[in-house]
């Protein structure tokens, strides 16, 4: 049987910063406020015509590198992002794998929001294991700001721009392969995080602006509550069917979203702070982006080595939530 391996990481971060000093003079905020609530200082933007794939195919570029793969040896991409260069078609996933010059591959996108990574991450595992892919490109890619709305100050304080990729290859080598990818989803939870316009679901005669915009709403507080317990069981769950105590966790990734949950969450599982990944004061939330951004954050100071396990948490719009046990594989 085939197992997956995680071999290498990328990401990329577009060069504009968006401080909470810049939000204040936009909406009706301060940098204490933002700071106190999420643990955000700044966010990237992605310049006008720097698209979500332009960014994806900046991340996957150093993921195929560190890989050591030559492109041809790439058999499937595909993108995790709620802000693809086109809605619906072409997916994102085909323009990164043409821009790339992959040639003939698989390429589909799919729809996660914040937890898409994850998503991607049970996708290629299940594609390999199966025996039908064996080099799979994952990207998670995101250019929130095209769907922010930037007089709401309970959303545009949050979001920001990025991306990042990982090769996840086949090996025969079990101590290499990723250990276990939960995901999960309730609709019941729908309306605390969503694009209520823009889709077949919206009002199509209006001609209103905003009944066509596709800007993220959503319920902050509710939110937050449901994305702790549902972070927290996740994680707690996984560990136990996989008999792995929280301390033989390297590097806790969690989706990146608010300062406040990932404590709670890593208080839960009695995590030290040097366990703990934390990219969000300088990123904010990325969705699909935030946790390979991660990764390439720890990679990048030299504090991921072969063979570390990481634990990826993630919770977003849908519902969706996953998490992942991953040991860090690179091609030795
Ligand atoms: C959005 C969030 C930061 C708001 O923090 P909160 O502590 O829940 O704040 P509340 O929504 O209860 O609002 C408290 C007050 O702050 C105000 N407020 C909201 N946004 C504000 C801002 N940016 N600046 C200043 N005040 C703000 C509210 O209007 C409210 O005022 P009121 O008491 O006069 O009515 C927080 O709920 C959150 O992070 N939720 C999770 C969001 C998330 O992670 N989403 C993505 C999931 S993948």
């Amino acid at each position: 049987m085939a197992y997956a391996a995680f071999r290498s990481i990328g990401a990329y971060v577009p060069s504009k910063i968006l401080s909470n000093e810049d939000l204040a003079t936009m909406v009706d905020t301060s940098d204490e406020w933002i700071t106190k609530r999420t643990g955000i200082k700044e966010r990237h933007i992605a310049a006008d015509d720097e698209f979500t794939s332009d960014m994806g195919v900046k991340a996957a570029e150093l993921a195929i590198q560190r890989s050591g793969l030559d492109k041809s040896e790439i058999d499937m991409v595909v993108c995790a992002t709620i802000s693809p260069d086109y809605f619906c078609m072409p997916s994102t996933a085909t323009i990164i794998s043409t821009k790339l010059g992959l040639g003939n591959v698989t390429a589909f996108d799919i729809s996660a929001a914040c937890t898409g990574f994850v998503y991607i991450l049970s996708i290629a595992k299940a594609f390999i294991e199966s025996g039908m892919k064996k080099n799979v490109l994952i990207v998670g890619a995101e250019k929130l700001s095209s769907i922010t709305d930037y007089t709401d100050r309970g959303t545009c304080i949050l979001f920001g721009d990025g991306a990042g990729a990982a090769m996840i290859c086949a090996t025969d080598n079990k101590d290499e392969a990723i250990i276990d990818v939960h995901t999960g989803a309730d609709g019941t939870f729908a309306d605390l995080l969503m694009t209520p316009n823009g889709g077949s679901g919206s009002a199509h005669d209006s001609l209103d602006q905003e009944a066509n915009s596709c800007f993220m709403q959503m319920k902050g507080n509710e939110t937050f509550k449901v994305a702790v317990r549902t972070l927290t069981k996740d994680v707690i769950e996984i560990l136990q069917e996989n008999n792995i105590e929280s301390s033989a966790i390297k590097h806790f990734v969690p989706h990146q979203a608010n300062y406040r949950i990932i404590k709670a969450v890593g208080d839960a599982l009695k995590l030290k702070d040097e366990q703990v990944v934390l990219t969000v004061a300088k990123y904010g939330n990325t969705s699909g982006a935030s946790i390979p951004m991660a990764i390439n954050d720890i990679y990048e100071q030299g504090k991921l080595k072969s063979g570390e396990l990481m634990l990826l948490d993630a919770f977003g719009g849908g519902l969706t939530w996953g998490s992942a046990l991953v040991p860090f594989s690179p091609s030795k």
